[in-house]
Parts: C-alpha cells; sequence; structure tokens
C-alpha cells in the first residue's frame, strides 16, 4: 500500500472513532435528559461509525498495511440543547466527507485505484449520513423551543429514519 494512503486511511480510523465516542457521549446525555427516542438514534449512529472504523482497519491490514487503533480524547459530554446536539452531529458529518473526499483526490493523484474504489462506500454513506443530519437539524429549526414539538420529535426521530431510508 502506498505509504501516504496508509497514513490518510489510518488518520480516518482516528475520525471514525472519535466520531463514534462523540456519538456515544450524545446518546447518554438524551438519555439522561428524557430524549430516549434521540438517544437511540445516537447510540445506533455510535455504533455505525465504529463499523466505518472497523472496516477501514480490516481493509489496511488486509493490504498488508498496518492499521493503528487510535486513542481518542474525552468527547464533549454536556449540551446545551437538543438543537445543538443536531448542529455537533451535522459538522461532524461535514468534517468526515472532506476527509473522505480528500483521501479519493490523494488517490486519484497517486493513482491508487483499488484504495479509490474502497472508498466508494463511504462516499455513498456520507451523503446519507449528512441528509439524515441535515433533515433533522432542519425539523429542529422549525420546532425552535416548542416543547411539545421537541417530545414529538423524539417519539418520531427513529420513524423518520426508517422513512427516509426506505
Ligand atoms: Fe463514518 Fe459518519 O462518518
Amino acid at each position: 500500500m502506498i505509504p501516504e494512503i496508509e497514513q490518510l486511511l489510518n488518520d480516518q480510523i482516528t475520525y471514525e472513532a472519535k466520531a463514534s465516542a462523540q456519538y456515544l457521549s450524545m446518546a447518554s446525555w438524551a438519555d439522561t435528559n428524557g430524549y430516549n427516542g434521540v438517544a437511540e438514534f445516537f447510540y445506533m449512529q455510535s455504533e455505525e461509525e465504529r463499523l466505518h472504523m472497523t472496516k477501514l482497519v480490516k481493509f489496511i491490514n488486509e493490504r498488508s498495511g498496518v492499521a493503528i487503533i487510535p486513542a481518542v480524547d474525552k468527547p464533549r459530554n454536556d449540551f446545551d440543547s437538543l438543537i445543538e446536539l443536531f448542529e455537533i452531529f451535522l459538522e461532524s458529518e461535514e468534517f468526515v466527507t472532506a476527509k473522505i473526499n480528500n483521501i479519493i483526490h490523494e488517490c486519484l493523484t497517486l493513482k491508487d485505484y483499488n484504495v479509490h474504489n474502497f472508498m466508494q462506500w463511504y462516499v455513498s454513506e456520507q451523503l446519507e449520513e449528512e441528509a439524515t443530519a441535515r433533515t433533522l437539524l432542519d425539523k429542529l429549526k422549525i420546532i425552535g423551543d416548542d416543547k411539545s414539538g421537541h417530545y414529538l420529535f423524539d417519539r418520531d426521530i427513529n420513524t423518520f429514519q426508517a422513512t427516509e431510508q426506505a
């Protein structure tokens, strides 16, 4: 594996690990603040990020590289509001997308078409996750400070998911 690409993939492992830890922390906050639906949503997102990380670990190792498992800083664990959770979610996904786009760019520059092909799965995954984050944030912006709106959002969030992915 081209060393520069291996380094970028290892960096990506760190970003996925950070996202997984951040979403787990957001799930936990939601759980302790009465938002059980939102908690469930972020527990699932956290699991997904862990899968994204593991997929990279296996890929690097299968291609005779060496995957490095990173230490992850303590994520943020206190939040002002439901809307802040989803702002962080969208920012995090946009950040990850930018990093994936950079890997794609480097693959093309260095002519690593194998990794380029592997990364297409991440490109599609990011499109979906960013769309989900944007849709949910838009809904919360409409709801504003309305407490009963928050109650309904929390009750229905995992239904929006099912509908959007169908
Ligand atoms: Fe794996 Fe949502 O970035």
